[in-house]
């Protein structure tokens, strides 16, 4: 467990840096990532390398004891490269290039832009791939940040052709798995075959789901243009790249399969502002941020970074690119690192050292105001450095529950939402909360994971089965809580010849007829519990758990599984996992919304994400006589308590 800030040196006069160091390691910060946005500094004019300024920034932090985590600086073309090569710029649905002025201005698909990104890379690597300081390679800077996935460039259409002809190898077979003969869509050659864009009205949905893949293949090719070379000059140095929250646009696992580690960007109160809890629920954690939201991230990139990960870019204080910027609760800070470190994480690096006076990115905090002063967190960064020196918790261990989560599932709901709430992320948060609401421990994994060892699997998603999903099932043993529209698309985004939820019959004996989407507003009571949003209509020898007042069943179940026909309410999803763990004797809790639980080796550690005071006894037995290494049995607001587990 270790902490790092993320610094811009070439922001800075070279008479600062070594102070700026020096105060880094008083801190108890030990790792610095550097370099991500700086290639107008790297190589002015074309060809015309300047890595001495580089080399003493690096020499000065390697001075002061810290590891470096050196970055790529392909999120930002200079401007002579934009003018050399115009083609380099992503096109938008319009067809008009993305312009030069802030950043990630660059198409994935442009062959041109992937050898300049080639040419620095290597330049960089052979330069530093064996420092003893540089102990890390950052890959670019947040792929897609910035609604950048998506390109219509020549380049990108010409890529698609290609991905499509080696997808399906006979147009006969693209025109089958689409379903052109609907609307006379059928093609006679992949190169006639454009982007689903502009389309008068919605392009078919198979169309577009290649598309998304395609897309997503897209970025997994372009950083392993910079992943090998990284790896041919630097060996034994991890590759990481740094991902977002709340974004689903392209295979977060595929592409963690080439890196060593995965690393995220949190910013707890920017997202709370963004995402889709309701008024209330935002007002009420303005200041801490979504207990759940930030977690289940923490838990996703575990899973992204095959158990190795870090948060890279840490919140501390009031960010700039949300509508409204609060700033955290004091001690928040503090709480959200060990969030971050409870959940098996090797680094929280905040981001950034010192609040710039400069540019975009002004009002938005650092460790130090513009003035150098200590701002907040780094009261509390220094903090969590004393405390961490205190704990030696191990590792993370496998959780009890599983939560399996797909990409392409995320993309095929927005395809098709077929009911304008219908978000996939919302969806599958909302069952991931209700474990945590439990007191359980979540796994994020990824529909081909192996679930040996899960007690219960989570598929909130599960749009597309794949083939061996019901045999991996039934040989872990473990119970499954399956969520409405399991299986409900083959892979060719058709529906199933014997209907949803297809593949997934073999694990339940049900067929679903019908589907409705609800406006909002429109609430079917079912006994205790509500379902809004959305209904299926269900055939089945089974007789359900539970039903609406008008006759349809919402919650069916087997020996090991649970299928819920409905946009599931919280009661109903607690009721469904209470009864599992009640079974497979896993013990429960019942936390309110502000308090979570999370278990690292063998500490267990408790953070209060309310505004006001909880105690632990109210919610966990024999709470008084806790062996206490952090705080005590009173939490105050954004508090941190953490005990050994006997
Ligand atoms: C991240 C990005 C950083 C910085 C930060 C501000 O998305 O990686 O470079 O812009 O946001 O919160």
């Amino acid at each position: 467990m270790k902490l790092g800030v993320c610094y811009y040196p070439e922001h800075w006069p070279e008479a600062q840096w070594a102070e700026d160091a020096r105060h880094m390691a008083e801190i108890g910060i030990t790792q610095v990532r550097i370099g991500e946005f700086a290639w107008s500094r790297i190589e002015p004019e074309p060809g015309v390398l300047t890595f001495e300024w580089l080399d003493r920034a690096i020499d000065t932090l390697h001075r002061a004891g810290l590891h470096i985590v050196l970055g790529t600086p392909t999120a930002t073309p200079p401007k002579w490269l934009i003018d050399a090569h115009p083609d380099v710029l992503a096109v938008d649905a319009h067809g008009r290039p993305r312009r030069f002025g802030s950043r990630r201005h660059y198409c994935f698909s442009s062959q041109t832009y992937r050898a300049q990104c080639a040419r620095i890379v290597a330049a960089l690597a052979r330069r530093y791939g064996q420092h003893p300081a540089v102990q890390a390679w950052q890959t670019d800077n947040e792929y897609g940040c910035h609604d950048t996935i998506i390109s219509y460039s020549d380049a990108a259409r010409a890529g698609f052709r290609r991905w499509l002809a080696d997808k399906y190898g006979q147009i006969d077979a693209l025109n089958k798995a689409w379903g052109n003969v609907f609307w006379s869509m059928e093609y006679r050659h992949f190169d006639e075959i454009d982007p689903p864009v502009e389309t008068v009205t919605e392009a078919n949905p198979a169309h577009r789901q290649d598309w998304a893949r395609f897309a997503s293949d897209e970025v997994t090719a372009f950083d392993k243009v910079q992943t090998d070379i990284i790896r041919a000059h630097s060996p034994g140095r991890d590759v990481l790249h740094n991902y977002m929250g709340m974004f689903t646009a392209f295979d977060h696992f595929k592409l963690g399969k080439q890196l060593d580690v995965a690393a995220w960007d949190s910013y707890p109160l920017g997202f709370l502002e963004w995402a889709w809890w309701p008024e209330a629920t935002k007002l009420r954690f303005l200041r801490q941020g979504h207990p759940d939201f930030t977690a289940f991230h923490h838990d996703l990139y575990r899973g992204v970074g095959k158990g190795r990960w870090q948060v890279i870019e840490q919140q501390p204080g009031p960010v700039n690119w949300s509508a409204w910027n609060p700033a955290p609760l004091p001690g928040m800070v503090r709480a959200w690192t060990w969030e971050a470190l409870a959940h098996g994480a090797e680094c929280v690096s905040y981001f950034r050292w010192r609040q710039a006076p400069f540019a975009q990115e002004q009002m938005h905090a650092g460790l130090l105001r513009p003035d150098s002063s200590e701002a907040e967190a780094a009261y509390e960064a220094r903090q969590v450095a004393t405390e961490i020196k205190a704990l030696t918790p191990g590792s993370h261990r496998q959780a009890p529950v599983a939560l399996v989560f797909d990409y392409e599932a995320v993309w095929a709901t927005q395809i098709q939402p077929q009911g304008r709430d219908y978000r996939p992320l919302e969806l599958v948060i909302h069952f991931y909360a209700a474990a945590r609401r439990l007191g359980l421990s979540v796994d994020v994994v990824h529909p081909s994971a192996d679930l040996t060892g899960y007690q219960i699997v989570l598929c909130p998603l599960q749009i597309f089965w794949p083939v061996d999903l019901a045999l991996r099932l039934k040989a872990s043993g473990a119970a499954c809580v399956l969520g409405p529209r399991t299986g409900s698309k083959t892979d060719d985004f058709q529906i199933p010849a014997d209907l949803p939820p297809g593949g997934a019959r073999t694990l339940i004996p049900i067929t679903v007829n019908r589907v409705e989407s609800l406006r909002p507003g429109h609430i079917e009571q079912a006994g205790p519990f509500q379902v809004t949003r959305w209904l299926e209509h269900i055939a089945s020898p089974l007789t359900p758990e539970a039903s609406t007042d008008s006759g349809h069943g919402i919650w069916y179940r087997t020996e090991a599984v649970d299928y819920l026909a409905c946009w599931p309410d919280a009661q109903l999803l607690e009721t469904v996992l209470a009864k599992r763990c009640a079974e497979r004797g896993l013990a429960v809790l019942a936390l309110p919304d502000g308090l979570r639980l999370r278990q690292r080796g063998n500490i267990q550690f408790a953070i209060n994400y309310e505004a006001t005071p909880v105690n632990l006894a109210d919610y966990v037995p024999g709470a008084t006589s806790l062996d206490f290494v952090i705080g005590g049995v009173e939490l105050p607001p954004a508090g941190v308590a953490a005990w050994k587990l006997r």
